[in-house]
């Protein structure tokens, strides 16, 4: 990853499983993840290994070494949960190698897929660095006549290390309690710690976090997360970085950000939501 101390930020227009093999081991502080949940579609990808090469190399990686792309097959998957899975484990696997000793890994999906997801991470970190569940709970669309209307995502947390990590406890913004009157006026003042169930509109249609994007996370989610679960400086990775909320998250709390997607359209977005932070852009 040839990302200087002194960037903020960098954006790459690839797959990720052919860019995180770049990335040093126990390099990256905090990763956010929100892969495309099982939507019923089928997709298509390009199966590239990268390979170091010195003479023949197309591109440039971590300190500078040359490195060349092969494609070795196409990869049709209908995303039904086992391929899904599937698709997942490589991926996830290199999270868990790039982070450091004490960092966390957040895996930010729905209800169709999380119980699959979690047998997935506890296989890959072990059981006991599973640290939460977060419910993000959302009060918006349409409600069902015949079921519970479904109103929230989950987002796993694992730490590579389960007793060494960080976690921010003053960085914690505080909430209302529901009934304040039955607390007295300090500590109604002071608020309360939210637990593990994350009350937060979606992104206001109107507002001007709207990217355009359709799977766009709210910021103020994401916020929260960088500054619990990271300090000042830290690299910050999301290698399914969509239209780069987790990017501007970390750049708008004073972390650098490497953010990865292989849609053109999203490196565009991303491209134009983060220029603020003046980002290092390559294609893989
Ligand atoms: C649900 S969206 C992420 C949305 C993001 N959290 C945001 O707030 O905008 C998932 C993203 O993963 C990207 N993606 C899917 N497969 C990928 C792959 N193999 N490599 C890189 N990006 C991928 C998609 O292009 C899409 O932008």
């Amino acid at each position: 990853m040839p990302q200087e101390k002194s960037r903020v930020g960098e954006i790459i227009l690839g797959d990720n499983l052919a860019v995180l093999p770049e990335i040093p081991t126990e390099s990256v502080d905090l990763i956010y993840v929100d892969p495309p949940f099982n939507t019923g579609r089928r997709q298509e990808r390009v199966r590239l290994r990268t390979v170091a090469d010195e003479a023949a190399g197309d591109r440039t990686g971590f300190q500078g070494r040359r490195y060349r792309s092969i494609p070795v097959g196409r990869q049709g998957f209908a995303d039904r949960f086992d391929d899904f899975i599937a698709f997942l484990r490589p991926r996830i696997k290199e999270a868990q190698r790039i982070l450091v000793p004490d960092g966390s890994f957040f895996l930010h999906l729905d209800c169709r897929e999380v119980h699959y997801a979690k047998v997935l991470l506890d296989e890959i970190f072990g059981r006991r660095s599973f640290q939460n569940e977060i419910i993000w709970a959302y009060d918006y669309g349409g409600r069902s006549r015949k079921r519970w209307p479904a109103k929230h995502d989950n987002i796993l947390w694992y730490t590579k290390d389960p007793r060494r990590y960080t976690f921010n406890y003053d960085a914690i913004d505080r909430i209302p309690y529901m009934a304040p009157k039955l607390v007295g006026p300090e500590k109604a003042a002071r608020g309360k710690t939210p637990t593990d169930v994350w009350w937060h509109t979606i992104v206001p249609t109107a507002g001007r976090e709207k990217t355009g994007f359709a799977t766009q996370k709210p910021l103020g989610l994401l916020r929260r997360i960088v500054r619990v679960h990271s300090r000042p400086g830290e690299l910050l990775c999301d290698f399914f970085a969509g239209s780069g909320t987790f990017g501007e998250a970390a750049a708008r709390e004073g972390r650098r950000f490497l953010m990865i997607d292989d849609d053109p359209e999203a490196a565009a977005i991303m491209r134009r939501r983060l220029a603020f932070a003046e980002p290092v852009y390559r294609e893989v």
